[in-house]
């Protein structure tokens, strides 16, 4: 690797359209939210795609729930400055932030009532190791300690590194208080107790 280059943001060079054969979590998601009735909630998702599916959804459905997305992909940033620009109904309840999540800074982020880690274990290696930044584990730490006391944390078990990710869950639901809620779709669903 150049060595200018190992200083630089792991960034995601790529941009994600909404492929449900493929990758249909966030489709399931808003699936799950509607059908457990949530509402009025404040939602931090893992990886928008230029789709933006949840913030659309989430706006148009009544729902009264909001989004902070996050996107490590330039050009899926870019898509979400076009949709707010075009879109000032989706943009009020829907934001998004580029950077990476291994970078997260918990002093600058609110509580959620619901989180997904759908993308865990499937963008981090030694070029997040060089800058330091958070391993999969902290991450998942820090986003539970941002949620409320009943609140959810998600995952998504058609991630491509899902085998890897179910290690991290293994260790971190003996850490956290958490509860095994159950599988809905794709998704596996989590419950914060305390
Ligand atoms: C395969 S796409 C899936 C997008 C969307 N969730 C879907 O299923 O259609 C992976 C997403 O993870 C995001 N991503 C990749 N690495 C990331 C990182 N280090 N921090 C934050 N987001 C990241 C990408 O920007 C992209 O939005």
């Amino acid at each position: 690797m150049n060595e200018n280059m190992s200083r630089k943001l792991h960034f995601w060079d790529a941009v994600w359209d909404l492929q449900l054969a493929q990758c249909p979590c966030d489709v399931h998601f808003c699936d799950w939210l509607e059908t457990e009735k949530i509402t009025d909630a404040s939602i931090f998702h893992f990886g928008t795609g230029s789709h933006h599916v949840i913030g659309i959804r989430t706006a148009e459905n009544g729902s009264n729930n909001c989004v902070l997305g996050i996107t490590a992909s330039p050009g899926e940033y870019e898509s979400f400055v076009k949709l707010a620009i075009d879109r000032p109904d989706v943009e009020k309840s829907y934001k998004v932030f580029f950077g990476d999540i291994y970078q997260l800074e918990k002093r600058l982020l609110p509580e959620f009532d619901v989180v997904t880690l759908f993308h865990l274990c499937e963008f981090r290696d030694e070029r997040n190791d060089l800058y330091g930044a958070l391993t999969d584990l902290e991450v998942a730490t820090m986003l539970t300690e941002l949620t409320r006391p009943g609140g959810y944390i998600i995952f998504y078990t058609k991630s491509f590194a899902f085998d890897t990710a179910e290690k991290v869950i293994a260790v971190w639901e003996t850490e956290q208080q958490v509860e095994k809620v159950g599988l809905y779709e794709t998704l596996l669903v989590y419950r914060k107790t305390g």
